[in-house]
């Protein structure tokens, strides 16, 4: 019989390039996720449509979708943190969105500017428009962890704010240590109590690797029950609004991982390996 399945969901192209110094051309942009769609995801986060006065890297959202090419069984998911977002990521034809809260109320405010109260109002109405439009919502909680500006989260926290976004209809909820701050031992006290109010078929692990311990995350998180990951190709990323975050885990590294140790990810290494290479290519060497 088949290996069992766990997904990885690609994050470079927004997580990933977001937090850029350089202003990446438009067309590697494009390049980098058409080289994403042959390794054989089934689900691409492309961009967001968020204010470009706040993350200028993502200010050509629209252009970056218009060229693109759609490879049939693959969604390509945008970032939406309010209606208008929402309504941009509509017209660019984006197969599914995402609303993104915070565990912590400081993170909340320096990076969507409200509290985790007024955040979850404002994505009612993306929700509602989505669901009218049959788009899937995806949801975030950042600093599940720790946070640059608050310290330690408590797990309770974030189990509330899961189950918030659940409540409110989004089909899943990815649970981001935004600085890589985790290790096994704070995120399963984490796990444990989001577990006990969203099941784990519902949840995804979104781990930076800061701390270098991102791989032992996934490894606890599957044993938990989670079976969808996010992570960028080469390592990219980094959040505008958590200082010193690091990338995402690298995906060619969850994936390996993840064959180590008997699972199927459905993805093809080698081209993995050139996309990885062409994203590291993508940075500027500062960050390197
Ligand atoms: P605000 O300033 O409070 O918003 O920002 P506002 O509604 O008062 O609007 C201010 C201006 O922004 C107006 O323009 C709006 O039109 C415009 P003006 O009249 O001044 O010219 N605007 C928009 N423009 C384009 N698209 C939009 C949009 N909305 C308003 N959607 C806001 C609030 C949420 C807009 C802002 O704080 C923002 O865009 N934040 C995004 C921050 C961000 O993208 N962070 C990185 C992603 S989160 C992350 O990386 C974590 C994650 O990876 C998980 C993890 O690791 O934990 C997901
Ligand atoms: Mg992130």
């Amino acid at each position: 019989s088949a290996a069992p399945r766990i997904r990885i969901f690609e994050m470079g192209p927004r997580d990933g390039l977001q937090n850029e110094s350089r202003l990446i051309p438009t067309a590697d942009k494009i390049r980098l996720i058409d080289m994403l769609s042959d390794c054989g995801f089934d689900k691409i986060e492309a961009t967001s449509f968020v204010s470009p006065r706040w993350v200028p890297q993502m200010a050509d959202a629209a252009q970056v979708m218009a060229g693109i090419r759609r490879k049939p069984g693959v969604r390509y998911a945008v970032l939406t943190p309010n209606l208008k977002g929402y309504e941009a990521a509509r017209a660019a034809r984006a197969d599914e969105v995402a609303v993104f809260a915070s565990a912590s109320e400081g993170f909340s405010r320096k990076n969507i500017n409200c509290s985790i109260e007024e955040s979850l109002e404002r994505f009612r109405p993306v929700l509602e428009a989505a669901a009218a439009d049959g788009v899937p919502v995806r949801g975030y909680v950042s600093c599940v962890v720790a946070c640059p500006y608050d310290g330690p989260t408590p797990p309770e926290q974030v189990a509330r704010v899961a189950a918030a976004l659940i409540d409110m209809g989004c089909y899943e909820v990815s649970l981001g240590d935004t600085i890589g701050a985790g290790a096994p031992e704070t995120v399963a006290p984490m796990l444990d109590a989001v577990l006990a109010r969203v099941p784990a078929g519902r949840l995804a692990g979104h781990f930076h690797d800061t701390g270098g311990r991102a791989l032992e995350n996934v490894a606890l998180s599957v044993e938990k029950g989670l079976r969808t990951f996010d992570a960028s190709v080469g390592g990219l990323g980094g959040c505008p609004y958590a200082p010193g975050a690091r990338g995402n885990v690298a995906t060619e590294e969850v994936a390996r991982l993840l064959a180590r140790m008997g699972w199927e990810t459905g993805l093809d290494l080698s081209r993995l390996d050139a996309a990885a290479a062409f994203a590291r290519s993508l940075r500027s060497s500062a960050d390197a």
